[in-house]
C-alpha cells in the first residue's frame, strides 16, 4: 500500500529535534523523499540515519534559519537532489531558556534575548517561506506547514517574545495562504500544546505539575502526535485546507 506523500519531496527545518525528527520519520513512512535541515548538523545526520534505517530516503542539510543565504542554499540543495520542494515544514525553533530568558517577565527580558527569539521563531519562518515560495510558484504548487503553538493563540506567563513570535507565525501563515492561493500553494500551521521534547524539559522541571493541571488530557503530547497532523496537512487529503491553524494540544485550548 502506498503512503499519502508518495512521490513528494519535502524539507523539514529543525529536523534534528523532537517534533521535526518525528515528522521526518512520519513523512518517510508515507513515501516522501526528505531533506532534514538543522543548525545542529550532527542531530540532522542522526535523524537521516533513522529515516534511512526505516527504509526511507533522506539527506542532511546544515544551516541556520536566521541566515537568508543559508536558507536559500538549503532550498537549492533540495531542488538539486529531488527536482522540486512539494512540502515544506518550517519548524525550527527555540525556547526562552535557550536565550537566557527562563522564568522572566516581559520587562526582565534582555534586548538580545528578545531579538534572538524573534530572529529564530518568527523571522526564520518568514525567511523559509521567502525562499520556498518562488520555487513552489515555479513548479506549479506546494504545501507549507509552519509550527505555531498554543503560545500563538493565548498569552503564556514568562514567555513574552516566544508568544509574540508564535502569534506572528500565525499571521504570516494566514497572509501567505491568501497571497498564494492562486498559485496552488496551501499554507497552514500546527499549534502544539506541551510536547515531550528537549524544549520542554526545563519548563516541566520547574512548573510541570501546575501546567499539567491545565491540560484536559492530563499528560504531555508526543512528537509523533504532532507529526500526524503535519503529514495530513501536507498531503492531498487536505486539498481544501489553507490558512488554518490546527491545535494538537490534548484539549488545552478548549478550556
Ligand atoms: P527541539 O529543541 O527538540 O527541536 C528544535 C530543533 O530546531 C532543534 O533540533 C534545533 O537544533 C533546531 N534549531 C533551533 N534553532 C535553529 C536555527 N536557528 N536554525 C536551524 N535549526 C534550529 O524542540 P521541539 O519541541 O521539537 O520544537 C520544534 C518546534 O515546535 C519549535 O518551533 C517549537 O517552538 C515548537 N513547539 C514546541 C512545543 C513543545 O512543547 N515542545 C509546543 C509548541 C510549539
Amino acid at each position: 500500500m502506498s503512503g499519502i506523500l508518495e512521490g513528494k519531496s519535502a524539507l523539514i527545518t529543525g529536523g534534528g529535534g523532537g517534533i521535526g525528527r518525528a515528522t521526518a520519520l512520519a513523512f518517510a513512512r508515507e513515501g516522501a523523499r526528505l531533506a532534514v535541515a538543522d543548525f545542529n548538523e550532527q542531530a540532522a545526520r542522526d535523524t537521516v540515519a533513522l529515516v534511512n534505517a526505516a527504509g526511507g530516503q533522506a539527506m542532511t542539510l546544515a544551516g541556520d534559519v536566521t541566515d537568508s543565504a543559508a536558507v536559500q542554499a538549503m532550498i537549492a540543495s533540495v531542488v538539486a537532489a529531488y527536482g522540486r520542494v512539494d512540502c515544506a515544514f518550517n519548524n525550527a525553533g527555540i525556547a526562552g531558556f535557550q536565550v537566557d530568558a527562563a522564568g522572566k517577565r516581559t520587562h526582565e527580558w534582555a534586548d538580545e534575548s528578545f531579538d534572538r527569539m524573534i530572529g529564530v521563531n518568527l523571522k526564520g519562518v518568514w525567511l523559509c517561506m521567502k525562499h520556498e515560495l518562488p520555487q513552489m510558484i515555479a513548479q506549479g504548487g506546494g504545501t507549507i506547514v509552519n509550527t505555531g503553538s498554543i503560545a500563538g493563540l493565548v498569552g503564556l506567563r514568562t514567555s513574552s517574545a516566544y508568544v509574540a513570535a508564535k502569534h506572528g507565525v500565525l499571521g504570516l501563515t494566514k497572509t501567505a495562504a491568501l497571497e498564494y492561493a492562486g498559485d496552488n500553494i496551501r499554507v497552514n500551521a500546527v499549534c502544539p500544546g506541551y510536547i515531550e521534547t528537549n524544549m520542554t524539559v526545563d519548563t516541566m522541571r520547574r512548573r510541570g505539575t501546575e501546567i499539567m493541571a491545565q491540560v484536559p488530557f492530563g499528560r504531555m503530547g508526543r512528537p509523533e502526535e504532532i507529526a500526524e497532523m503535519v503529514v495530513w496537512l501536507s498531503s492531498d487529503r487536505a486539498s481544501y485546507v489553507s490558512g488554518a491553524c490546527y491545535n494538537v494540544d490534548g484539549g488545552y485550548m478548549a478550556v
